[in-house]
Formats: structure tokens, sequence, C-alpha cells
């Protein structure tokens, strides 16, 4: 455990003196703006993520703001996650807050994925924040009080083209979330799903591509950067503190993701059409098999295009901003 105290938890023996929170996947991007945003709102924040490197980094870059401490957890590992939960209450105090935010994305045609990244991502993101929301849980019951985030995806609730895994595991969180809050009710603790559309974080930098790599990156990378189609990741950010720490069941972070839902509850099986057609209009799998997947820095990279490069430029800007 790697603390930074500040004038304030100098002088606190044992336990922190503000109430705690858990942002797990809080080393960059949208889960290091959530951090930001617990602390500046007066929480003890634990930021945690696998990369203690990284860790390290969030936690110096937000210690001048309050109060934090940095873990290394992978929440794929309901042992880690337990040790974690543990030696956070052992030592800070009772957990208020527990926001699971950690997430990989891989965007690729169905023809080019392979069962293991349907593993991984089920184990992060569906898994994730099952072995993080049941292991704090106990503790929170027991105190009556606590609340619990989990942030999904609209790829939870509409099937997006070329993110098979991806939308196979958010739809496990929207489920386990949505019931999990219900399931609380009347006990004084709350789950919150959170479910943003595409913001710019700068997560299209460590995003996976495979198929044709440069080519996904190509329609991928800017989607994920352009105003109107992803939203500012800070705003998003102070949206889902202000839901978590209000006990709302529900959070929709951006206007298509809201729009989206609406036309999947109202029209469920054009939508899957209209999914279809879109899907056929992005690259398909590249003609020798065995393609690898890469990172999105290294996709990047090999592409030749300005434009792409220029479409992308607000989401570099926040990923340099955000960690990523
Ligand atoms: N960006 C968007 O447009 C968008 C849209 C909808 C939903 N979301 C969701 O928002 C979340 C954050 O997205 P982002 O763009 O900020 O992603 P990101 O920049 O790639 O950050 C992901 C964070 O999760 C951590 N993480 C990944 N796997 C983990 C594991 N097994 N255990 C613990 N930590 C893990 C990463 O650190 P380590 O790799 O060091 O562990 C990192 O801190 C994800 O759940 C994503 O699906 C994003």
């Amino acid at each position: 455990m790697t603390e930074q105290p500040n004038d304030t938890d100098a002088q606190s023996s044992t336990h922190a003196s503000r109430p705690v929170a858990v942002v797990l996947g809080a080393s960059r991007g949208l889960g290091f703006l959530v951090a930001r945003e617990l602390v500046d709102r007066g929480h003890h924040v634990v930021v945690a993520a696998r990369d203690g490197m990284e860790v390290d980094e969030a936690v110096a870059d937000l210690a001048h703001r309050g109060e934090v401490t940095g873990e290394t957890c992978d929440v794929r590992d309901r042992h880690d996650v337990g040790e974690l939960v543990g030696r956070v209450e052992h030592t800070l105090g009772p957990i208020e807050v527990l926001v699971t935010v950690a997430g990989i994305i891989q965007a690729a045609p169905a023809e080019s994925l392979v069962l293991h990244e349907f593993e991984d991502a089920m184990d992060t993101m569906a898994w994730g924040p099952i072995n993080a929301a049941m292991t704090v849980l106990p503790h929170m019951r027991r105190r009556g009080r606590g609340r619990i985030g989990t942030v999904t995806s609209i790829g939870g609730m509409v099937s997006p083209p070329h993110l098979l895994p991806y939308a196979t595991a958010k739809f496990a969180a929207v489920g386990f979330s949505d019931g999990l809050a219900a399931a609380l009710s009347g006990t004084g603790v709350t789950a919150t799903t959170i479910v943003p559309g595409l913001m710019r974080t700068g997560g299209h930098e460590h995003a996976r591509f495979g198929g044709d790599a440069v080519a996904e990156y190509s329609w991928f990378a800017p989607a994920a950067s352009l105003p109107l189609v992803s939203v500012d990741a800070d705003r998003a950010a102070r949206r889902i503190v202000d839901a978590v720490l209000a006990g709302r069941p529900m959070v929709v972070l951006t206007p298509l993701a809201w729009l989206g839902i609406r036309v999947r509850g109202l029209a469920p099986g054009t939508t899957t059409r209209v999914m279809g057609l879109a899907g056929r209009l992005l690259p398909g799998p590249p003609p020798r098999a065995g393609a690898r997947t890469v990172e999105g820095e290294q996709a990047r990279s090999r592409v030749t295009s300005r434009v792409v490069h220029a479409l992308t430029r607000l989401g570099d800007e926040a990923a340099r901003r955000n960690h990523e």
C-alpha cells in the first residue's frame, strides 16, 4: 500500500480522517477522473489498478488535492480483491464508496476473435464488478450504509458492431448491477449502474485492435475523440460521482446512449438490423489468418492517414491529461 499523506492524514494514526472511497481501475482515464472528483469532495480515495507504476503516478498527481492511497489489484482475481478490501477496512476504515471502473476493450470483426478474448472481457468487466461488490457488501450491509457504483456501457444495452466480447461482458455487468440495486432496496446500501456512451478519456490508446488493426483503429479512435459522438470525460466523472453518492439506481451519460437505449426498447429487432448494416461498413477480417491483436498506441504508429490523426486529436489530448 503506497500512501501519500498530506497535512490532515499525517495526524491520524490508523484510520483515515475522511470517508473512504475505493476506485478500481483508477490509474488512468475515467477511473482517474472519478478518483480525482471523490478526492475533491473530501474522500480518502484508494486508487487501484494492476500496474503499480501507473498507480503511483496517479497517486502522485492527486496527492496535493487531498488524501490518496495507491493499491495494486486485479479485479479478475477475487482473492486479490478480498485482500485489498480487508487491508483497506483494517488500515483506513470502513469503505463508504466503491466504484468499479476497470475495463478493457477489443475492437475486431467477429471472425477474428478467439475465445480467450471473451474470457478476458468477462473476467474483467463482468466478474470484476461482481468480485468487488460481493466482497465489500457484507461490510456495508452490517453497517447499514454504503455506495456501490459499476461503470458499464451503452455497449451493455445495445450490442455495437465489432465489440462482441466487450458487449457480452457489459450486458452481464448491467444485469448484475441493476439486479443488485433492486436487491439492496431498503438496506441503506445502494448500487448505481453507470451507463456511459463514448467519452474522450484517451482510452483508445490502450484499446486492443484485432483483424485489420490499423483499419479498426481508424474508425474507433476518431469515434472516441470527436465532439457530438463522444463527450467530455471530466463532466462524465462529475455526473458519475453525483449519481453514486446520491444512491441513484442508474445514470445514462451521453445523449447518444440515452437515444440508443430508447430506440432499442421500442424496436429491438430493427436496432439489431441497423447494427448489422453498420457492421458491414466497418473493416472486414484481413485476407490472411493469424493477424496479431495490437494495442492502440501501436496501431496508431502504423496509421498513415493524416485525416485519422486529425480526427483523433481531442482524444489524444485527453490521453495526455488522463495518464493514458
Ligand atoms: N472511454 C469510453 O468511451 C467508454 C465508454 C463507455 C464505457 N466505458 C467504460 O469506462 C471504463 C473506463 O474506460 P477508460 O476509457 O477510462 O479505460 P482505460 O483508460 O483503458 O482505463 C482502464 C483502467 O482500468 C484498469 N484495469 C484494466 N483491467 C483491470 C483489472 N483486471 N484489474 C484492475 N484494474 C484494471 C486500468 O489499469 P491497469 O491496466 O494497470 O490495470 C486502467 O486504470 C471501462 O469500464 C470502459 O468500458 C468507457
